[in-house]
């Protein structure tokens, strides 16, 4: 018997409920995982089967790069300490109404390692940005403002080096919803419609602007 598993692939595809239960009847999964972000994770789905062959099938409903050679990392590390059970990888990522090709990757147990010592340390951020999407936060509008702050952050190449965003559940001021908190002066704020342009760029810093 053979297990498919439909694998979303990027944080935001975790997130969205609706495309992961779409993207696994167009796939024909048997089950679902996620590589990173709310939902199973890869390695725990992979531990629950007892089959004679996985086929994993990494997917995004996002146009840009996902990162797929993570997935074949993730199945690399279980299949060193599972040798028995044959897995491949769907060669390419699968979009929404894209069909599945006839090229699978045999993962071998090769793949590079999960560490690597340029990951030892947190990255000099200027700021870490917390993003709630508790309940107050995500009825509030968080989803869709959380959404155009990291945009605006990634055009300004702000994303990453000079912000880190990490996304939370409720951090209790929930009257100030949709809430983000900045560190290290671990200030609130309410992000709306009216203040996200100037949020973003007071974020992102004067010389990324
Ligand atoms: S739900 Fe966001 S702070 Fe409570």
């Amino acid at each position: 018997m053979t297990t498919r598993i439909s694998v979303s692939l990027s944080w935001d595809d975790a997130f969205d409920a609706d495309e992961t239960r779409s993207m696994m009847r167009q796939i024909g999964a048997d089950q679902i995982a996620c590589l990173q972000g709310p939902g199973p994770a890869l390695t725990d789905v992979l531990n629950t089967i007892d089959d004679d062959r996985i086929e994993l099938v990494g997917w995004s409903s996002h146009d840009g790069p996902v990162p797929l050679s993570w997935l074949r990392r993730v199945a690399g590390q279980w299949v060193r300490h599972h040798e028995d059970v044959p897995v491949v990888v769907h060669a390419g990522v699968v979009r929404p109404g894209q069909e599945l090709s006839d090229e699978w990757r045999t993962v071998t147990g090769e793949e590079a390692p999960l560490h690597s010592p340029a990951w030892q340390d947190f990255p000099t951020f200027r700021h870490h940005l917390f993003t709630c999407r508790g309940p107050r936060c995500n009825a509030a509008g968080a989803a869709d403002l959380h959404a155009r702050l990291q945009e605006k952050l990634a055009q300004s190449h702000a994303l990453d080096t000079d912000v880190l965003i990490t996304v939370t559940g409720c951090m209790y001021p929930c009257n100030s919803a949709p809430l983000i908190v900045v560190w290290p002066d671990g200030r609130c704020i309410q992000l709306t419609e009216d203040n996200l342009d100037r949020v973003a760029a007071e974020l992102a810093g004067p010389s990324r602007q």
